[in-house]
């Protein structure tokens, strides 16, 4: 009787123990997740299903096994993305044959006007290795929330209109894991120095 009673407790406290073991692990996991040097708590991306300038659909799953480097423009742009493109190129360049394993997209936040048309031939000044990506405004408007890209409308005075945008270029490791930003401000040296790491040749 005595020893039944004391098995039973000793179940329960076993029991206990055992809940309050997996509780504390699982916190922990998950806490430990947050606060890994270079990891990031926000996610940014998504699906995503557009025409490509080189003629195919790329969707997220395109380019496996390859980093990638996403910058949201437009083609009507008087700055910004000429220069980022034109600087991606350099960057690309000096990463030699390690370019290979990243993929650069530019996706219009304009798809009125930047058609896939528009956009081949746009990109025909800027590195033939930069993929443009284009679609109805009803599949880049969820692409712009999920990469969680600033765009917006600006009208001009003679009628026509200008696009704001986000000017970083957002990266991505292999296993689609957001892994920072090349900024717009960034000089050239640090960018590729970013790059690098992210294709692991750093
Ligand atoms: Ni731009």
């Amino acid at each position: 009787m005595r020893l039944v009673r004391v098995m039973r407790y000793g179940a329960w406290a076993f029991a206990i123990v055992l809940t309050l073991v997996v509780a504390y692990l699982t916190v922990n996991y998950y806490r430990r997740d947050t606060v890994l040097p270079g990891a990031t708590v926000v996610a940014i991306g998504g699906p995503y299903r557009l025409q490509g300038t080189n003629g195919e659909i790329i969707t997220e799953a395109s380019f496996p096994g390859k980093a990638k480097a996403l910058f949201f423009g437009f083609t009507h742009c008087p700055d910004v993305c000429p220069t980022t493109l034109f600087e991606a190129g350099n960057w690309l360049k000096a990463l030699g044959p390690d370019a290979e394993r990243m993929q650069m997209l530019y996706i219009t936040v304009d798809p009125e006007r930047d058609t896939v048309e528009q956009m081949t031939a746009y990109l025909t000044a800027f590195d033939p290795r930069i993929i443009g990506l284009s679609g109805t405004r009803e599949e880049i408007d969820p692409v712009i929330r999920e990469f969680r890209i600033y765009a917006r409308k600006v009208p001009l005075e003679d009628g026509d209109y200008t696009m704001d945008h986000s000017a970083a270029v957002l990266l991505f490791r292999p296993d689609g894991s957001f892994a920072g930003t090349v900024d717009y401000t960034d000089p050239p040296e640090t960018a590729i120095s970013k790059l690098k790491r992210l294709v692991g040749a750093q």
